[in-house]
């Protein structure tokens, strides 16, 4: 009985939260949108952030990566064209519908992304790109579709490569940050209806050209497993095996020639580190163990994730397939006219790997010591300019009766404390949930680790914010503090 009226406390008081602060609507890149009580989840630190075009950026390790990979695919026999400038917020259709996520993907959660109304919300991943770039390569779209993209825009080029910040509500850590970068890639073949042969030898004739560049790189892959089993993994219909198997191998063979060149360069900024640093020791690899196993995308059949053996742990780098029929369809392509691959890849992990960069929080600094340490084209191995310690701090509390963890999201939790303690917060951890077996309340614990990157941080400070955090966590669900 008691249940209902306390859900409902829980349920008022987070809106109340939210809504207390939020205004009727809000401007981003230039544009005016309405605010939503029941949606509107976006938080002016997240917006902070957008606008800051990291990647844009060429003396900064997320964009000198960024143009090393463009530089990598673009040294091959097939062209791409580099869309670097989309804004990110998109369409709830563009980011999921129209890449055949179902209704109730976990990722559409208000949990997981930060929507700006009902309509639109800051995208999750460049995937939601993805068509407008098809439809951008003009010989591959039917006459009557072309119209909808101005003849300026449209491309020779036959793929396409997309970077931008994309956006997700996470818990915090040194790896995990509401926004980051992704690199999105695409390759398309067009069949010739008087020439069957035409794209299948021009594939072979590019694969054939992506092994010989493959020959001669450094850094040599070795695959230790490659999933083509098709049967867990299934090919579309419109397409051939053989045409599968040919399209497949020149995705993989292109996604290993820019994992060459990217572990070649750190490799090399390695050895250039043990030279000049005679305290500085690591064994360094001569070839790279890599990894294809079959992966699940809405939008991709069969679809495949590469991972690199490296430091002792499998790296996740890339996940990729064979795009779905529909996709092409939906960009305006002849039913049974064209055939393509995709791949999308977070650029952050990848840099951070590179030039040594422990914390993700980092990227962001607007410290010169940071900013000035990176220059275009080079891998460098980052020297941190100050440590300071941090300290952490636990916030305690019990539920209120009947309620149980399940009522209180981690992301949640962690959008009020950098709410409250912006960059300073380094992490966000559940650390403990128990029940009183006596009266069946709940307790829930969480971990708090304030640090700054750029400079001391005092106990009082700290004592201010950890204060804040406590009353906005009893406020929004009304939870007693331990
Ligand atoms: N968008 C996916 C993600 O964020 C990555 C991805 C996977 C992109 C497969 C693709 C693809 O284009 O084909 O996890």
């Amino acid at each position: 009985m008691i249940l209902v009226p306390l859900r409902q406390t829980l349920i008022r008081s987070g809106l109340k939260y939210y809504s207390s602060a939020l205004p009727k609507t809000i401007d981003i890149d230039g544009k005016t949108f309405k605010t939503d009580d029941s949606m509107t989840n976006v938080t002016p630190n997240t917006l902070a952030l957008v606008g800051r075009n990291l990647h844009l950026n060429e003396n900064h390790p997320v964009g000198i990566l960024r143009t090393m990979i463009e530089e990598k695919l673009n040294s091959t026999s097939n062209n791409f064209k580099t869309y670097n400038n989309f804004k990110p917020v998109v369409s709830v259709y563009d980011n999921f519908d129209s890449l055949g996520f179902l209704p109730d993907h976990p990722g559409r959660a208000k949990t997981d992304t930060y929507y700006i109304n009902k309509e639109f919300l800051l995208r999750t991943h460049t995937s939601a790109h993805e068509i407008p770039c098809f439809q951008r390569i003009k010989n591959f779209l039917s006459k009557d579709k072309n119209s909808n993209i101005p003849p300026e825009q449209l491309t020779d080029k036959t793929g396409f490569l997309i970077s931008a910040d994309v956006y997700r509500r996470d818990e915090i850590d040194r790896n995990h940050y509401p926004a980051f970068h992704q690199m999105e890639g695409a390759c398309a073949w067009k069949r010739n209806p008087d020439d069957p042969q035409e794209h299948i030898n021009k594939l072979r004739k590019d694969i054939k050209q992506l092994e010989d560049q493959l020959a001669q790189e450094k850094l040599k892959i070795t695959l230790v497993s490659d999933d083509v089993s098709l049967e867990a993994n299934p090919k579309q219909d419109y397409m051939s095996d053989l045409e599968v198997n040919l399209c497949s191998q020149h995705l993989k063979r292109s996604i290993e020639l820019v994992v060459s060149e990217v572990f070649n360069q750190k490799i090399e900024s390695m050895k250039l580190l043990q030279k000049n640093d005679s305290n500085y020791k690591c064994e360094i690899p001569t070839e790279l163990k890599a990894r294809w196993i079959r992966a699940y995308f809405p939008w991709t059949a069969p679809s495949w994730e590469i991972e690199v053996w490296w430091q002792n742990d499998w790296l996740e780098l890339c996940g990729c397939g064979i795009v779905r029929e529909d996709l092409l369809l939906r960009s305006g392509y002849e039913k049974d006219s064209s055939i393509a691959w995709a791949f999308g890849l977070g650029l952050d992990r990848i840099a951070m790997l590179l030039f040594d960069i422990l914390d993700i929080r980092l990227f962001w600094s607007h410290d010169k010591r940071f900013q000035n340490q990176f220059q275009k084209g080079k891998i460098t191995t980052f020297q941190p300019y100050s440590r300071y310690p941090g300290t952490s701090r636990d916030v305690s509390f019990w539920l209120p009766k009947g309620l149980t963890k399940k009522d209180i999201n981690d992301n949640d939790v962690t959008e009020i404390v950098r709410g409250i303690g912006s960059d300073l917060v380094g992490s966000v951890k559940l650390v403990d949930v128990f029940t009183n077996t006596r009266n069946n309340q709940v307790s829930v614990s969480y971990r708090i680790f304030y640090q700054s990157m750029d400079r001391n941080i005092t106990n009082s400070e700290i004592n201010d914010l950890q204060q804040k955090v406590c009353e906005a966590i009893v406020e929004k669900y009304n939870v007693e503090l331990r």
